[in-house]
């Protein structure tokens, strides 16, 4: 899309996924898809988790979505690796997934590692993508709030082991490379160009770590270069978190390493409205994972019908975008932000008493009144 024609899209929360580049879609194998419908694979994962899945199962089925699940529990309390290994087959069986967070408890020995971080980095899902979007019906500080988080998603400071050779000092890497500090640069920019975006802000601590976040900096400022018609700009991510909380509407994409992508994901989640209504998605080459963008558990309100299940839906229609579901996609979308509006059913989170059915139900009810059978497809 050329500078002079682009524009933002319109629609909130629209699919985030942007094209791979023709050699790359070449590569990707496509879907699964038996009979007519795509087999995805669903990872209740624990705390809010398995209930959220359940309502997507539920609404799916209510609105006719050609998807089936093959649902993989993941148990985070187990020490050996099998379960994560089985949910890691199904993905590549299926392509896709579909996923609720799991927990990585940090009183576990260092040698345990995290569930979330081995299934990212095995199926390389090298660019997580989390879009926050000042929501109608949601009251929050700032408004017009539209931000693209482009974070790393397999290296950085989730790379590696730590280890103690002198008793009382701990020494811990970070790893950041050439080649994928490149590859994720080129996808925000192939995203804010695929979105009709302007400004790219890569975010880094260059200052102190000059060699490694250095490395990252010239990257991002290599792949600029290619992209005339975006601008470019850097920030420090001690500033940068300063800067969302008191200005955000300045920041359209960003890109930074893995860990900065942790910490500004989950401010601007804050910032539009809190965990419970952002979603994310994680992509690679060959396989996509979707999943709440701040991937909170949400242990303490497990089982309580209490959590706001928006995230969870909303990453459900990032999932059918990719399954070029657009219709399914848009219906189910369009359900959720009307119900957002619903101030009384807004659930705890939000300040309201509303309960995570009762949220169901009228996104059911908003299904209902646009009619799910008129799809075309
Ligand atoms: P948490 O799960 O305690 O959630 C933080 C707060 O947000 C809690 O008050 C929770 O009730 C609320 N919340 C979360 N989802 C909600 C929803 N859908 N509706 C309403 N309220 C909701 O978060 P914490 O302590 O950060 O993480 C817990 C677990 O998640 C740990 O195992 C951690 O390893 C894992 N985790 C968290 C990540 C994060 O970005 N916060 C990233 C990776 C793992």
């Amino acid at each position: 899309m050329s500078l002079g024609m682009s524009t933002r899209a319109p629609t909130l929360f629209g699919p985030t996924n942007v094209p791979a580049l023709s050699s790359r879609s070449c590569r990707s194998p496509p879907p699964a898809r038996y009979g007519g419908r795509h087999t995805v694979t669903l990872i209740p994962g624990d705390g809010i988790g398995p209930e959220l899945a359940k309502h997507v199962c539920e609404l799916f089925r209510f609105c006719c979505v050609p998807v089936d699940f093959e649902v993989v529990d993941v148990d985070s309390s187990m020490a050996s690796e099998d379960d994560i290994d089985d949910a890691i087959m199904a993905i590549r069986r299926n392509g896709v997934a579909l996923k609720g967070n799991i927990e990585t408890n940090h009183n576990l020995p260092p040698s345990y590692k995290s569930r979330n971080n081995l299934l990212r980095t095995t199926l390389d899902l090298y660019a997580n993508v989390m879009h926050c979007q000042s929501l109608p019906g949601v009251r929050t500080r700032h408004r017009k709030i539209d931000i693209m988080i482009v974070r790393e998603n397999t290296e950085g400071e989730y790379s590696s082991l730590e280890h103690e050779n002198v008793p009382g000092v701990v020494e811990c890497l970070k790893i950041i490379t050439k080649t994928k500090s490149l590859r994720i640069a080129d996808y925000a920019f192939q995203t804010a160009r695929a979105k009709g975006r302007r400004l790219v802000t890569a975010v880094h601590k260059a200052n102190i770590m000059k060699l490694g976040d250095g490395l990252f900096l010239e990257c991002c400022k290599e792949v600029a270069s290619g992209y005339p018609e975006i601008s470019f700009e850097s920030m420090i991510v001690d500033n940068t978190t300063m800067q969302l909380v008191s200005r955000p509407q300045q920041f359209d994409v960003m890109v930074m390493p893995n860990l900065y992508g942790n910490v500004v994901s989950n401010v601007c989640a804050g910032l539009v409205g809190g965990p419970g209504l952002v979603p994310g998605a994680n992509y690679g080459e060959n396989y996509a994972v979707f999943e709440t963008g701040t991937r909170n558990t949400g242990k303490s309100i497990a089982n309580s019908n209490t959590a706001n299940p928006t995230a969870m839906l909303l990453a459900s229609c990032l999932l059918l975008d990719h399954l070029k579901l657009h219709d399914y996609a848009s219906m189910i979308r369009r359900a959720v932000l009307s119900t957002l509006t619903e101030t009384k059913l807004h659930t705890a989170d939000l300040g309201g008493q509303g309960s995570t059915s009762e949220v169901l139900q009228r996104v059911m009810n908003a299904v209902q009144s646009t009619g799910p059978r008129t799809l075309s497809m």
